[in-house]
């Protein structure tokens, strides 16, 4: 998905050379989010026009780029006040190529360039007019319409204020977007804006800020709208006069570095105070000040936007001794599923404590049915935890995938409790299913990884994973820790059923031990690493398994797809005659699940189907199980556990797998291609 980045520095001295540096470093930090292409803009050293650098491919092919367009002394002169913006594209509108990546422009003359994340959905709209003004169009983008869009309205309202202008421009478009322009006729100034697509400020000074939070400036309705008429279609383009009369935010020290991006992992190196803006605030930096503004109040709006104070480290995005983000991440589970715990599991008794949903219990408990909501991986994280949810609640459990769910207007009702699962917490068809139920009155828990987020905001209570930065594209350790906090609220919901205290005690003392079995698992790499060498040349693997291991199946078949290309299914074991079976022959590379569990007879029917069909299955099996491991000589053995958190040591074999069959085939393992780690759109 799209990232952005900008830089801002105000009686900081930085020379164009650093600005570039930083602009590059933000860059690559967001990489993990997929993309195709990059561009950055500076301002040209007479301060009179704005260079443009775009590649198509990663950000190394635009820094070797830069480094062959800027070069000499003069570039690194340190200059008081300067903006540079930064992107990397995932193609939505146009192929990649360097025309159709941002930034973007209004004219030849580079007025006003824009970096944009989202979709515009009506730029039709907004083309055909601004084409009836005369202008012409040279990117297949949406993103251009609003660049040109800024540049008309400047030209119409030459006394607006560079806000002024981005905030009308902003009320013409409609759709996601999240958008940080620069201007030649706005030196050292920046104006960014959301809706709908996650942005950031963060800001960096010498000295503490006048406060914790910025107020939020609004305009006045206008009564005397100014209007551009487009006299051949008749219609109306209206364009809302802001008349904000408030001062800007004062610092109580001039000095100061402000950065737009993204996500938080491209300014943490920078700085730990950061503003997440909210839908149609429009961020603006003048004279070194931000001011935050929005055109309407709203009934719930706050007074102001608070300045978040990042947990997150540096060390914690970098790679370390691994090779890849994704190994990285797979490694750390036995850390990752304890901080999901932490604080909030005592394993000296049995009371569990989820802070951020424990007043919603009771209105929790009186629900008509549970709705789990996600999609891919954190969709996995819900099919997983089902059957514990069904027994534990005693609530029907529906389990859904978001863009199925939209497409199908589910009917939902104000008496549903509605979980939106979801890793960055900004996917768009989680976020639109979480609104749609919103709106009907459901109450909305947030399972996210990412604080701050869209989801997290929009929730009315909801879980923080705390599984810490995720950057590989594929999911790993933010499923085992979405899975162990959809556990862990069944095990608050049952705190009160005498029946089930047996059941709770025995999953709280396997919650105990899950770490070092994840850590006796992660064991397994190089024999994992063996058996990739047999698979990765294979056009498919079948992976298959039943009740508390279906999840797993997905989840590896998932990981299989998107990391190596290769084709992979899981399925249902009890499907297997139903289709499937026919797949089977010698040459059919086969993964089987068969744990003892209450359906390890009916796994071990699926197993002898397999194998008299000449099938020579990998097995999973429990540690020792002789009996199971007899039927394959290539078996994975994990230590026991009970049955219903199976499902966290089962898929850690099954992301290593992926992880090397990926590495064996040459594909870029945290970025395959043609995904993006965070999808804001639909
Ligand atoms: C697969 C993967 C995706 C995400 C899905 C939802 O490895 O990462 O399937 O799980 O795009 O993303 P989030 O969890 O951010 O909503």
């Amino acid at each position: 998905m799209c990232g952005i980045f900008a830089y801002l520095n105000y009686l900081t001295p930085k020379s164009r050379q650093e600005v570039l540096d930083l602009l590059v470093t933000g860059l690559k930090r967001l990489e993990y989010r997929g993309y195709d292409s990059t561009g950055v803009a500076i301002d040209s050293l007479d301060n009179k026009d704005i260079i443009m650098v775009k590649r198509t491919g990663k950000v190394k092919v635009l820094e070797d780029a830069i480094q062959e367009h800027f070069s000499g002394d003069d570039y690194s002169e340190p200059v008081l006040n300067h903006v540079g913006i930064a992107h990397t594209r995932w193609a939505t509108h146009g192929v990649p190529c360097e025309r159709n990546s941002h930034p973007q422009r209004s004219d030849d003359g580079n007025s006003f360039v824009v970096v944009h994340n989202g979709i515009i959905t009506n730029y039709n709209d907004v083309k055909t007019f601004l084409a009836k003004k005369g202008y012409e169009f040279e990117s297949d983008t949406d993103t251009e319409v609003f660049a040109k869009l800024v540049h008309h309205l400047w030209k119409k309202h030459p006394n607006y204020s560079f806000r002024e202008l981005v905030e009308q421009a902003i009320q013409q478009v409609e759709g996601a977007f999240a958008i940080a322009v620069k201007s030649k006729h706005f030196p050292g100034e920046c104006v960014a804006s959301r809706r709908s697509s996650p942005l950031l400020v963060a800001i960096k000074t010498r000295t503490r800020l006048a406060g914790d939070h910025i107020p939020i400036l609004y305009g006045k309705d206008d009564k005397k709208q100014s209007s551009d008429q487009d006299a051949d279609s008749g219609k109306a383009v209206v364009l809302p006069r802001s008349d904000s009369t408030a001062e800007f935010m004062p610092l109580e020290e001039k000095e100061v570095e402000y950065f737009f991006a993204s996500d938080a992992s491209a300014v943490i190196e920078h700085t730990n105070r950061v503003i997440y803006l909210e839908d149609d605030d429009v961020a603006a930096v003048r004279d070194g000040t931000l001011s935050i503004h929005r055109l309407k109040k709203s009934l719930d709006d706050p007074h102001a936007r608070e300045i978040t104070t990042l947990k997150m480290e540096i060390q914690q995005i970098m790679k370390g001794n691994y090779d890849y983000f994704m190994q990285k991440e797979i490694f750390e589970q036995p850390e990752s599923v304890v901080n999901t715990m932490r604080g909030r599991v005592r394993f000296d008794g049995t009371t569990i404590v989820l802070g951020g949903i424990k007043d919603y219990i009771p209105e929790i408990k009186r629900c008509r049915r549970l709705m789990l909501i996600g999609c891919g991986t954190s969709y996995h994280s819900a099919v997983a935890t089902r059957q514990l949810l069904e027994e534990l609640t005693e609530l029907p459990v529906m389990v859904e995938l978001a863009s199925d769910f939209l497409d199908r207007n589910t009917p939902i009702f104000r008496d549903d409790v509605c979980f939106f699962i979801s890793q960055s917490g900004e996917t768009a068809d989680t976020l639109m299913a979480l609104r749609y139920c919103k709106q009907r009155g459901a109450l909305i828990v947030g399972i996210t990884n990412t604080v701050g987020s869209s989801i997290c905001r929009e929730s009315h209570c909801g879980v923080h994973i705390n599984a810490g930065p995720e950057i590989g594209v594929a999911s790993t350790k933010a499923y085992t820790s979405q899975f162990i906090s959809l556990v862990m609220f069944a095990l608050v919901m049952s705190e009160d059923r005498l029946s089930l205290q047996q059941r709770r005690l025995e999953i709280l003392q396997a919650l105990s031990k899950l770490a070092d079995q994840i850590r006796e698992v992660l064991k397994l790499d190089s024999k994992v690493q063996e058996l990739a060498k047999d698979l990765y040349q294979h056009k498919s693997l079948l992976i298959m398994g039943r009740g508390y291991n279906f999840a797993t199946c997905l989840e590896g078949a998932l990981k299989v797809k998107e990391l190596t290309y290769m084709h992979s299914e899981g399925i249902m074991a009890g499907e297997l005659k139903h289709g499937p079976l026919a797949l089977v022959d010698d040459s059919m590379p086969v993964l089987m699940i068969v744990l003892r569990d209450p359906v390890y007879v009916k796994c071990m029917n699926a197993l002898q189907q397999v194998t008299s069909r000449k099938g020579c299955p990998v097995i999973i099996c429990e540690e020792g199980d002789e009996e199971t491991k007899a039927f394959s000589s290539r078996h994975l053995e994990i230590p026991r556990t009970v049955d219903c958190l199976q499902g966290i040591l089962t898929v850690i074999p099954m992301q290593l797998l992926s992880y090397h069959i990926a590495v064996l085939r040459g594909c870029d393992v945290d970025c395959p291609r043609n995904l993006a780690k965070s999808v804001t759109v639909e």
